[in-house]
């Protein structure tokens, strides 16, 4: 069994995600996401929300599995016997983000990292960009499943003024 783990914050799942996690499923056994929490980011959706959207989202890949983690992204890995981390590249940018993270994720366990190409129709996607638009009344249906978006919509009306 080749297991693989999609980590990230999934703060939402947007389509740029899902593209790499169905990816993934198709050269993986199996690919358990995992929502785990980027300290230097602040979050709109606590961790049961994110990961109750990303189990919606991924219902379609009958090996994708779903889960959060608190630690480090290592041991997360070690303990469901996971090989690789598999992340997806926008372009340069996140590939200077992501180098470091993967040889630091190296150093520590030996686990590799497998980047794949992000789809150029995604390349401006970001969950960050996307809470913006939202919060400020743009359409987003281009670029998370219609229920992510009826969430979105529906936290950001929710929260204090
Ligand atoms: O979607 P993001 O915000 O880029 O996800 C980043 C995330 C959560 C995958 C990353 O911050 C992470 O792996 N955090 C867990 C803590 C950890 O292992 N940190 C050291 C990474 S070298």
């Amino acid at each position: 069994m080749r297991r693989a783990v999609c980590p990230g914050s999934f703060d939402p799942v947007t389509y740029g995600h899902l593209d790499v996690i169905g990816r993934a499923a198709a050269i993986f056994d199996e690919v358990v996401v995992a929502t785990g929490s980027n300290v230097s980011k602040s979050r709109l959706f606590d961790p049961e929300e994110r990961i109750a959207m990303l189990t919606e989202a991924t219902r379609e890949w009958p090996n994708v599995k779903v889960a959060g983690f608190g630690g480090l992204i290592v041991d997360f890995c070690r303990e469901i016997d996971a090989i690789a981390i598999v992340k997806g590249l926008r372009g340069a940018t996140d590939y200077e983000y992501e180098l470091p993270m993967a040889q630091m994720n190296r150093h520590l366990t030996g686990v590799e990292t497998v980047f794949l190409p992000g789809a150029v129709g995604n390349a401006f996607v970001s969950s960050s960009l996307i809470k913006e638009v939202a919060a400020f009344g743009g359409d987003i249906s281009a670029f998370v499943p219609a229920f992510v978006a009826e969430r979105l919509t529906e936290k950001l009306a929710s929260r204090p003024s």
